[in-house]
């Protein structure tokens, strides 16, 4: 008997842990509008919660999984902290290649854009269409 009592105080020692963990760790949330800044072509006005909740693009399509050679602190970590303006080494991806690459015909941003357009979307894809002096 003595055991048993035991077993479900346990129990529900561990169902409360369980229910109660997630509270613990607060948990940072993104802006609407985010303004990434950088270019003196102009900042980008990035729509968060369009791409993210309205166009239901998963959070791992921009947000990459944590890498070795500078692991994250935080999940959804900003970009900024790790990719900066001229790169830290062990770190070559700078913060414009975070995006897109030199050109701006691939990467993160471009090219979803890119398919997106192919399907008749009109996603930015030109320079001023993103970077804007409007933008601060
Ligand atoms: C289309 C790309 C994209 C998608 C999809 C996306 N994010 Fe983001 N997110 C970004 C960018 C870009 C930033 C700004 C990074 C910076 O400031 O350097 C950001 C910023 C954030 C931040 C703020 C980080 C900080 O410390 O300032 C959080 C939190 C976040 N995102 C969570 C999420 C979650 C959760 C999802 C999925 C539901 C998601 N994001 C989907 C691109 C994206
Ligand atoms: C905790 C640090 C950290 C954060 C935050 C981070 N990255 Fe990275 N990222 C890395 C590391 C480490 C690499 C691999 C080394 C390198 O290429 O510089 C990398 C590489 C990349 C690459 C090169 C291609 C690849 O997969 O190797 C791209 C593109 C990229 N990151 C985009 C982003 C974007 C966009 C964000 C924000 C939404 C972001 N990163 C946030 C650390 C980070
Ligand atoms: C997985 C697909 C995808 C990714 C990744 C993506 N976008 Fe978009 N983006 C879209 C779509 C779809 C549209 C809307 C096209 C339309 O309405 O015709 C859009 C539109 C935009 C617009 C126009 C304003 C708006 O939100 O309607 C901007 C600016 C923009 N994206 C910036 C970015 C930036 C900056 C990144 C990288 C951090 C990014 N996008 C990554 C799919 C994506
Ligand atoms: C889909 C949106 C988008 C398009 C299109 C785009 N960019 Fe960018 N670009 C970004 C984002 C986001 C950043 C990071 C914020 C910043 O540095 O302004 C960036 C960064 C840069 C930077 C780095 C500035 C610095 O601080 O080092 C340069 C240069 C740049 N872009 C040039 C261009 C050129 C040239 C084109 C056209 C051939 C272009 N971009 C098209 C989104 C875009």
């Amino acid at each position: 008997m003595k055991s048993s009592k035991l077993f479900v105080v346990l129990l529900g020692f561990a169902l409360l842990v369980v229910m109660c963990g997630p509270a613990f760790t607060a948990e940072k949330t993104a802006k609407d509008t985010i303004i990434l800044k950088g270019n003196p072509m102009g900042g980008v006005k990035f729509m968060h919660t369009a791409h993210a909740k309205d166009r239901k693009i998963k959070c791992e399509t921009c947000h990459h999984a944590s890498k070795p050679e500078k692991p994250a602190t935080a999940k959804e970590q900003a970009c900024s902290e790790c990719h900066t303006k001229v790169a830290v080494a062990p770190m070559k991806t700078t913060y414009k290649l975070a995006f897109h690459d030199a050109m701006a015909k691939k990467g993160t941003c471009i090219d979803c854009h890119t398919a997106e357009n192919a399907k008749g979307k009109k996603a930015p894809t030109k320079c001023t269409e993103c970077h804007q002096k409007a933008n601060v």
